[in-house]
């Protein structure tokens, strides 16, 4: 066992972490980051696999985004624009597919306008209730005590409109089922990326990624920081009073005056807080739960799809992948597709052998880009559900009432210990920029006490 001493101890070698340890560092701060697995990154990961480089977490940066971009530029990491010429491809309740351009999906006109409405009353909310602080929002309880789903249906009965509507958050940003969300937590997450019309826009909201892979920001941030991340050490307990810590892991214990926990909130509970922690923080904890998806990539000997004039870009609430992207990597001659199944679709997945899945899941990419999707060269599914050190994807969102009910106290430091991750972060909530955010917010806190 091995005892060291630093101003600030991190657990967790996130994006997260790994910015507030940088910043504190730049601050004159000595500090020790812990990780659990035997990488940093976190939900950050770009792996090889047969031979393809896939980003198994997180890739994508949208030019809302300036903390991340502020970050690639100090880092000297360059981006790329994702593949997005030719025509959309939209897949409807019916099984018929069509071509578009644009945000709105091809329907009727009677539900393109209703989409074109909804769109509009999102924005209003959002732009009224703002990010900073939703859950003072004189409307935050009724709209955080009604489902994603029933306040949709009290909206409009086109089912179409409302269908599409609710993917954007339930199945493709929260990836939890739009019963389970409020419509507090759904405004929140557009309000996150500026309105929800930036939500709706996948040019927008998917605009760049990073050559080598995103996974190349903790990367980066981790060397500058040496022999002071530690690789395979789980934080097993906290021992903290009112002006020290000492955490303890698998093969060391450091001694601190403030620690930073930078892990998903799900995972608190997985440390041994002594004493423990309040009775509010036991209770918000618990309200907070990570959502599930399969990212699914498939790569083939060349990027088929833009033969036929189609950008890559495809949708459908009714289709096991609900959405899909080219993912072509930066000047490869082969292409890439991505997919996502959510939720309850992705639990009904699961539930199938390897082979019968991945069958289920190139059937719904054939009936976007036709029978060439049915033989990738490589096929990979991204499982965050299994990984010990995270437990689901993309990040964790408060279950009806929760947000309106705890969401002022989400950040409190308790004492000396400090709260750090994308899943807190209100601009860039559950995307790298907001762990970033909250990375830098968190440093600066812990300095100006510091030096108090
Ligand atoms: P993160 O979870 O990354 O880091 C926490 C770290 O703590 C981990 O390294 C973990 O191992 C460690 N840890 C946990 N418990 C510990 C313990 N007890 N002791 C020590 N260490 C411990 N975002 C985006 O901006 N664009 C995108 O395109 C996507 N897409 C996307 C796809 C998929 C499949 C996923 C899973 C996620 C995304 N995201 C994303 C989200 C983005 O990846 C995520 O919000 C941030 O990477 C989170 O960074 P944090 O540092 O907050 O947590």
């Amino acid at each position: 066992m091995t005892d060291i001493t630093r101003d600030v101890v991190i657990v967790g070698a996130g994006a997260s972490g790994l910015t507030a340890a940088n910043d504190l560092v730049k601050a004159g701060k000595t500090v020790a980051v812990l990780e659990a697995r035997d990488r940093v990154g976190g939900r950050l990961w770009t792996r090889e696999i047969d031979g393809a480089m896939l980003e198994i977490g997180g890739q994508w940066v949208s030019p809302d985004q300036d903390a991340l971009i502020g970050t690639l530029e100090e880092l000297g990491l360059e981006t790329y624009s994702r593949y997005r010429e030719g025509d959309s491809v939209y897949v409807d309740a019916a099984g018929a597919l069509t071509t578009f351009t644009g945000e709105i999906f091809p329907v009727s006109a009677e539900t393109q306008r209703e989409m074109e409405r909804l769109i509009g009353v999102l924005d209003e909310l959002v732009a009224e209730i703002g990010i900073a602080a939703p859950w003072e929002h004189p409307r935050a309880k009724e709209l955080d005590t009604v489902s994603w789903k029933a306040w949709l249906e009290a909206q409009t009965e086109d089912q179409e409109a409302r269908d599409n509507i609710g993917l954007f958050i339930a199945e493709a940003m929260l990836t939890k089922p739009s019963h389970a969300i409020s419509a507090l937590q759904a405004v929140q997450m557009a309000a996150s990326a500026g309105s929800f019309s930036n939500l709706v826009d996948s040019d927008f909201i998917l605009d760049k990624r990073v050559i080598g892979g995103l996974q190349s920001v903790p990367v980066a941030l981790a060397e500058k920081l040496g022999d002071d991340v530690f690789l395979n050490q789980p934080v097993r307990r906290i021992e903290h009073d009112d002006d020290s810590v000492t955490v303890v892991a698998d093969g060391m214990t450091v001694s601190a005056k403030r620690v930073i926990v930078a892990v998903p909130p799900n995972l608190y509970s997985r440390i041994d807080f002594q004493p423990a922690l309040p009775r509010r923080q036991h209770q918000m904890h618990q309200h907070l739960s990570l959502g599930l998806v399969i990212k699914v990539h498939a790569v083939y000997d060349r990027p088929f799809w833009r033969e036929a004039g189609l950008s890559g870009t495809a949708f459908s609430p009714y289709e096991t992948v609900h959405e899909a992207y080219d993912n072509t990597n930066h000047a490869d001659p082969k292409g890439t597709l991505v997919g996502f199944v959510s939720d309850e679709t992705a639990d009904g997945l699961f539930a199938l052998s390897d082979e019968e899945r991945k069958q289920r899941v190139l059937t719904s990419l054939s009936h976007y880009y036709g029978e060439q999707a049915l033989t990738p060269e490589v096929y990979y599914e991204s499982d965050w559900g299994t990984e010990e050190w995270t437990r689901g994807a993309y990040a964790a969102s408060f279950d009806l009432g929760g947000l309106s009910r705890y969401g002022a106290d989400l950040r409190t430091p308790v004492g000396v210990i400090h709260w750090s991750c994308s899943d807190l972060a209100a601009e860039g909530f559950q995307h790298v920029d907001g762990a970033i955010r909250v990375g830098r917010e968190t440093a600066a806190a812990i300095v100006s006490d510091l030096n108090a």
